[in-house]
């Protein structure tokens, strides 16, 4: 007698239809066991079970789909990914480990040797030591360009261009890419498999900015960062249309490096409060940015958010805020950076970043540092520069840590 095993994660809770970002963020993708929990279920197992060898047989083969093994599915991890798919506005997303996962992932499934790709220089510096490293060990090659010269990107075009690959707001600097212009672009490319933009929308987050209605192909995250918003587990997601993402999850089901239950339940409970923490995030920034650009030991405010920002009007034409991270330079040298981390006693002295606490980094000797220093130097990460994520604290407070940081230098 087969044994009685009851399908879990059956019930899908709410229709969603023309439902807003806000509702999509608490309620997208969850579907409710058979115990009718409230919130979401999460599926420690590894593996799962089948009433019979015949429905296992059928299982594997495809004929019938279901649950096989936590590396090629897992219900916690799908309530994730359709959740954040529903916000960015794509078809699928697939989750995985980090968002480095989420970067190699997408290299991994859509290159093939021969092929090349262009990436912008002002990207997070381990994305560049992968593709200029690492990618090209299989017979593709990259060409970096400037974020914001399109001319660049349009002469780096080759026929045999799969992917445009950016970040806006950049990190650390905050530049900002017009998507639409080069999304225009990547689609005069004439790659056979087409030749797609991606954007790593980390510093926004759907709440913010979606790359998608902009024109981009895919869209990846770290969701690391404001995802989970409170610094606890590591992931990676990647958005974008059926087609693409089933050969990106193709690859991740072989390739193993997947999202766990455990991270994914996290990640759920972060997206419920994503859109208060993003204008949180971005109001506190605002009135920091705006207050270091007053300061005289102050050379320079990099934050998307003010009207200063050389981009600002395309920044509001395509963000509804600056999100969370800024970064100035001090006067002085490295010394002087130095000091002026040092001196803050709230903000922590870390790499990390969208997080409700707030951080602060050199970027020239940690996220940055295994670039050349003529590499940084052509992104403008000079040793006087400054990034801060800044988080949920009382903004007077971060205020007062920031002015011990200048009476130090
Ligand atoms: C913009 C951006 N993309 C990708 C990553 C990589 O994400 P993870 O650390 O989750 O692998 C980071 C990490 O800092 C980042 O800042």
């Amino acid at each position: 007698m087969p044994k009685s095993i009851k399908p879990a994660g059956s019930i899908p809770v709410a229709n969603l239809e023309n439902a807003s970002i806000e509702t999509l963020a608490v309620r997208a993708g969850q579907v409710r066991s058979h115990e009718l929990e409230h919130s979401e279920a999460m599926f420690l197992t590894s593996s799962f079970v089948y009433n019979s060898a015949e429905e296992a047989a059928a299982r594997f083969s495809g004929e019938e789909s279901g649950n096989i093994y936590a590396r090629f599915t897992n219900p916690t991890v799908a309530m994730f990914e359709q959740r954040i798919a529903a916000m960015e506005g794509g078809e699928r997303a697939v989750a995985s480990a980090s968002g480095m996962a989420a970067i190699m992932s997408t290299c991994y499934a859509l290159l093939e040797q021969g092929d090349h790709i262009i990436c912008s220089r002002s990207v997070f510096g381990t994305t560049n030591v992968l593709l200029e490293k690492f990618v090209v060990k299989f017979g593709v090659t990259v060409t970096f360009v400037d974020l914001t010269d399109y001319d660049q990107w349009n002469d780096a075009l080759q026929e045999n261009t799969r992917f445009l690959f950016l970040e806006t707001p950049s990190n650390p600097l905050c530049e900002i890419a017009d998507i639409p212009r080069i999304a225009e672009i990547a689609h005069r490319g004439k790659h056979p498999k087409n030749t797609l933009l991606i954007v790593d929308n980390c510093f926004c987050t759907p709440i913010l900015q979606k790359p998608l209605s902009l024109g981009a192909d895919l869209v990846v995250h770290s969701a690391t960062k404001y995802l989970d918003g409170q610094g606890r587990c590591l992931g990676g997601v990647v958005i974008g249309s059926n087609e693409i993402l089933e050969d990106i999850y193709g690859f991740l089901r072989s390739g193993g490096p997947t999202m766990s239950a455990f991270n994914a339940w996290v990640f759920l409970k972060g997206l419920e409060t994503l859109d208060i923490r993003m204008k949180a995030h971005s109001q506190s920034a605002l009135i920091v940015a705006t207050w270091l650009e007053e300061q005289k030991d102050v050379e320079q405010v990099f934050y998307s958010g003010l009207p200063s920002h050389p981009q600002y009007e395309l920044a509001k034409s395509q963000q509804e805020a600056g999100s969370g991270v800024l970064s100035f330079r001090v006067r002085g040298e490295k010394a002087a950076a130095w000091r002026f981390i040092n001196a803050t006693e709230i903000i922590s002295i870390t790499a990390n970043l969208g997080d409700t606490k707030s951080t602060i980094t050199h970027p020239a000797t940690t996220t940055h540092g295994r670039l050349s220093e003529e590499g940084r130097l052509r992104v403008g990460i000079t040793d006087n520069l400054i990034r801060i994520s800044v988080g949920l604290e009382n903004v007077n407070d971060l205020i007062g840590d920031l002015q011990k940081g200048l009476r130090a230098i």
